[in-house]
């Protein structure tokens, strides 16, 4: 399947949703979403040329460049080539024109494989590309989006600092405001596609007596005197993606180079946080079914005590677990990326399916290796590097912590669907 040709036919569902979002539709009856399950035929073609790229292209070496800490420069540029690295940008910029449903789909089935590749392709569609799609005027969108989703350029998006992870608003990066560009300075901390991007998304304080209401958010290229990058960190897993910091000494930033009004940095942080959130919690979901998969049929396979360990109930119990477990992260991925295509407030709904799938990622994948048994702890068999990879999950694009905050928040200051209150007051 030429998946490119595909990519190309599809409407572009993201732009027919207003950007103003509607009100949320936090916490109605789960009936609301049942629309969901309609998976279209383009749907599951995405997914099979996803899953066929991911078993053909990714798997051969996949163990080599995770324990070298190799770059996959040759299939990233595949994946741009196919169209995975700007599924959700519209045609007229060059993007698949697709919706979130399909990302998710393709993430799933590229993380069962290789969370190197999937975490670059993660932030260059929803933290650069659509974070550049929304809030980019036409000029920003025409001279980037077309470079960034072919894979011609590689985008970061440098929020963290050396003290500013989970505080994000606690920037001490400086944009001042020099009249036609900005000076820029500051250190920003593991940045995904440090080393590899051209293209930063860099928050920075222009004005520090507004607080988080003073940060910028400025397009960076890389190439611009004063950008220094860090050495690669050694990482427990997704080892062969690039992790940087990055410096900027006085770099000259022009003011046409500032996504939306002055002040709205840390804004468009949040919001595109937010459809983040959604890639990383689909990089969970197929970290866990692909351990799954693997788990299912290795216990299959192997004999212990004159039967198959499938059929110990020690071992059919975890994947009855590990089954029921990835079917709910699964549902609540899908019904954020169809709250997000459907214009709705998808924040919550987002770090729900994030905290979620990430969890289940790395309690199952602990289980995975177990049921492997010696095999699994060695790195021949898939599992361990699975492992290794899920605990990311529950750290980057907000720590597990955080997607609590978050949803507390909701929970607590949102408008309640409370029948049983009203019914309890009634009686
Ligand atoms: N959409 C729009 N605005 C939002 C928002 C959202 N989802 N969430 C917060 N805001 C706004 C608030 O309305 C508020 O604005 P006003 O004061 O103007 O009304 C402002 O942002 C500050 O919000 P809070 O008061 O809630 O801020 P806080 O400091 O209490 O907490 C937080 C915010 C949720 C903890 C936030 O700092 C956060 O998400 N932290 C985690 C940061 C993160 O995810 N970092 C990941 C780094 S990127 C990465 O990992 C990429 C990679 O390379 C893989």
């Amino acid at each position: 399947m030429d998946i490119g040709l595909l990519l190309s036919r599809r409407t572009f569902a993201a732009e027919k949703a207003s950007p103003q979002q509607k009100p949320s539709t936090f916490y109605h009856p789960p009936s609301t979403f049942f629309n969901m399950f309609n998976l279209t035929e383009e749907h599951l073609a995405v997914q099979q040329a996803a899953r066929d790229f991911a078993q053909n292209e990714l798997k051969p070496g996949v163990i080599e460049r995770d324990s070298k800490g190799i770059y996959p420069y040759e299939q990233v540029k595949k994946m741009g080539e196919l169209g995975f690295l700007g599924m959700m940008v519209s045609p007229e910029y060059g993007g698949g024109g697709m919706d979130t449903l399909s990302y998710v789909l393709a993430m799933e089935e590229i993380s069962k494989v290789d969370n190197s590749c999937s975490v670059i392709m993660s932030v260059n569609n929803s933290l650069v590309c659509w974070g550049l799609l929304l809030y980019g005027n036409e000029e920003q969108k025409r001279k980037y989006l077309p470079k960034l989703v072919t894979g011609e350029w590689i985008g970061s998006f440098c929020l963290s600092e050396p003290e500013a992870g989970s505080d994000a608003t606690s920037q001490r990066t400086t944009a001042v405001d020099m009249g036609d560009y900005y000076l820029l300075n500051g250190t920003k901390n593991w940045i995904t596609n440090g080393a590899t991007s051209k293209l930063h998304l860099v928050m920075a304080q222009t004005h520090p007596e507004k607080m988080h209401r003073g940060i910028n958010v400025l397009i960076v290229d890389a190439d611009s005197p004063g950008v220094t990058i860090g050495a690669k960190e050694d990482k427990l897993g997704i080892r062969s993606s690039d992790t940087t910091s990055i410096m900027y000494n006085d770099v000259k930033v022009p003011k046409a180079n500032r996504i939306g009004e002055d002040g709205f940095g840390f804004k468009f942080a949040m919001k595109t946080l937010s459809g983040g959130r959604i890639g990383i919690a689909s990089q969970a979901l197929g970290i866990a079914a692909g351990a799954y998969e693997l788990s299912v049929a290795y216990a299959k396979e192997r004999s212990a005590f004159g039967k198959p360990i499938s059929q110990h109930q020690a071992i059919a119990f975890k994947i009855a677990d590990m089954a029921t477990d990835i079917e709910a992260a699964r549902l609540l991925v899908h019904r954020a990326a169809v709250m997000k295509d459907q214009g709705m407030d998808y924040t919550q709904a987002a770090a729900m399916a994030k905290v979620f799938a990430s969890e289940v990622a790395m309690r199952h994948t602990v289980e995975a290796v177990q049921i492997h048994g010696g095999y699994g702890f060695v790195k021949e068999y898939h599992v361990e590097r699975l492992m290794r990879d899920a605990k990311i999950t529950q750290i980057y694009e907000g720590t597990s912590e955080v997607q609590r905050i978050v949803i507390s928040r909701n929970v607590l200051n949102g408008e309640l669907y409370v029948p049983m209150v009203q019914a309890m007051e009634t009686v």
